[in-house]
């Protein structure tokens, strides 16, 4: 069972809906009268994606994009490689790139920086979640869920070793799970 694994649930299904709800309100007040592109970063965000691009009411485009960054289960290395590319062309696009989690800001600072030269008509930023006091790189989000504490959550999309996607909530996952890991890296 995957619950085994779980010290303590940080945000149930309701809070996660009823956050979710506000931020697409949000959206929906900032781009009125616009069409933005919601830009989902894989794999990641893609329960937040779809929730959010839900409640969303108005016209928008959805596309998808893919990076891996190299390093440890829990950590990020500074590394950054596309995967998968944005199938439509972001020039003059008012781009909303969504993601699960912004930490050391590794990530995001790479996929700014590429969505930028592509000269889109705006940029932004919304994470789900934000661990501030990780970050190495000066990447603010625009839009930003849940402020939290150093610790490793999982579930909503968010993985550790690519398990736990499908928990409907988020929870802190158990040190004991990834300390044997840790040694290991
Ligand atoms: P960054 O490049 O260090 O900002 O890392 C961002 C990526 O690391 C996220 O998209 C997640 O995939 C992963 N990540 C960072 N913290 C966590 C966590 O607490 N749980 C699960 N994944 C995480
Ligand atoms: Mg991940």
């Amino acid at each position: 069972m995957l619950e085994q694994d779980i010290d303590h649930i940080l945000f149930s299904e309701e809070t996660l809906h009823q956050r979710v709800v506000e931020m697409a309100a949000q959206i929906d007040r900032d781009y009125a009268g616009k069409e933005p592109l919601l830009v989902s970063v894989l794999r990641g965000s893609f329960i937040f994606m779809a929730d959010l691009t839900r409640c969303i009411t108005l016209p928008c485009t959805v596309d998808f994009m893919a990076v891996s960054s190299y390093g440890t289960r829990t950590k990020s290395s500074g590394q950054v490689k596309m995967i998968k590319d944005l199938t439509e062309s972001a020039e003059g696009k008012d781009i909303l790139v969504v993601e699960d989690i912004l930490d050391s800001g590794n990530t995001l600072s790479y996929l700014l920086e590429l969505l930028k030269a592509r000269k889109p008509a705006s940029i932004r930023l919304c994470t789900l979640l934000d661990k501030p006091s990780r970050r190495t790189k000066p990447v603010t989000a625009d839009y930003s869920g849940f402020s939290i504490p150093d610790e490793f959550v999982v579930g909503y999309g968010l993985d550790y070793g690519e398990k736990y996607r499908n928990l409907p909530y988020i929870g802190v996952l158990k040190r004991r799970v990834y300390e044997e890991d840790m040694i290991k890296d």
